[in-house]
């Protein structure tokens, strides 16, 4: 592929929010793609060392892109790292950061990518919560547009301080983005209710708690599951939260049971509706 410096697009889509951040506020983030798909994050060699962990909308200093690209780089020490922010005194603020694997760019939802570049995986993070719901799907399928195919999208809303968030997961299969679950995270610091969530349900799903909606359906769902449930309390929190998603499971609900998903406090929806495959070019 012809190198270039020239970016895939000129103008950086949607604009500045609010830049407000925190030390570690996206660690679990990173460790659930570890155990997600730590392959993604792993490979080397070819294009895969042109294909960046991007980490969008990093904030008012580069600190959840710099604790990323440490952590992520004891799976695979020469991962291409890439912060974008729609701020430029906040690309300034972090260029002093930048050394040959870790970049920071000014761009928006279109990546600031050069031709022989893409993404593997992209964190987007505290960013849509702040744009209207109707924008959420342009802003992903322009996000999608610049993954390589097999890559993630990892889409959400956290707390202040990432003790607990929710996102959407969705994977570039071919020319499209296919919606793979809707993913709820607690480091069980502030306790656990699977109503603690409701708050910070990505904007495609936070103004949906409405009757006969199904993402209301699932939360109900999820809180007679607890309920149900409530004897393993006793035996800590997080025996509490895998016996909600068994029981979550049992009335129908397709969840990732796999026991180191939810002994770490990560409840995969993988059944989540409303989410049809987006195309990512057009016809
Ligand atoms: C609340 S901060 C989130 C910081 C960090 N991701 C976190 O979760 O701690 C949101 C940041 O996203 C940036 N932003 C908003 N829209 C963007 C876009 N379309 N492209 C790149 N950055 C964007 C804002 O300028 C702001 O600095």
């Amino acid at each position: 592929m012809r190198r270039t410096s020239r970016p895939r697009s000129e103008r950086p889509q949607g604009q500045p929010t609010r830049g407000k951040t925190a030390r570690n506020r996206l660690r679990r983030v990173d460790n659930f793609l570890l155990i997600y798909d730590g392959e993604l994050i792993r490979r080397q060699g070819g294009a895969w060392d042109r294909a960046f962990f991007v980490d969008l909308g990093y904030g008012a200093q580069p600190i959840t892109t710099l604790e990323s690209a440490a952590r992520l780089r004891q799976a695979n020490p020469r991962l291409p790292v890439l912060g974008v922010e729609i701020d430029p005194e906040r690309v300034a603020v972090a260029g002093p950061y930048a050394d040959t694997l870790t970049q920071f760019r000014l761009g928006g939802f279109n990546l600031p990518l050069r031709e022989d570049e893409a993404a593997r995986a992209i964190r987007a993070f505290n960013v849509l919560r702040q744009y209207d719901a109707d924008q959420v799907g342009s802003a992903w399928q322009s996000m999608g547009r610049g993954l390589r195919p097999g890559g993630l999208l990892i889409e959400g809303t956290s707390d202040p301080f990432g003790r607990s968030w929710t996102a959407n997961l969705l994977r570039r299969v071919g020319d499209r983005l296919v919606h793979e679950g809707l993913l709820f995270s607690t480091n069980f610091h502030g306790g656990f209710e699977p109503e603690m969530f409701q708050s910070i349900l990505p904007k495609n799903y936070i103004h949906r708690m409405l009757p006969g909606e199904p993402i209301a359906d699932f939360m109900q769902a999820w809180q007679r599951a607890a309920r149900e449930r409530i004897a393993y309390r006793d035996w800590g929190l997080r025996q509490w939260f895998t016996a909600s998603a068994e029981a979550l499971s049992a009335s129908g609900f397709r969840l990732d049971l796999r026991g180191r998903l939810l002994q770490r406090g990560y409840l995969l929806w993988q059944g989540s509706p409303d989410v049809a495959p987006l195309p990512l070019f057009p016809a």
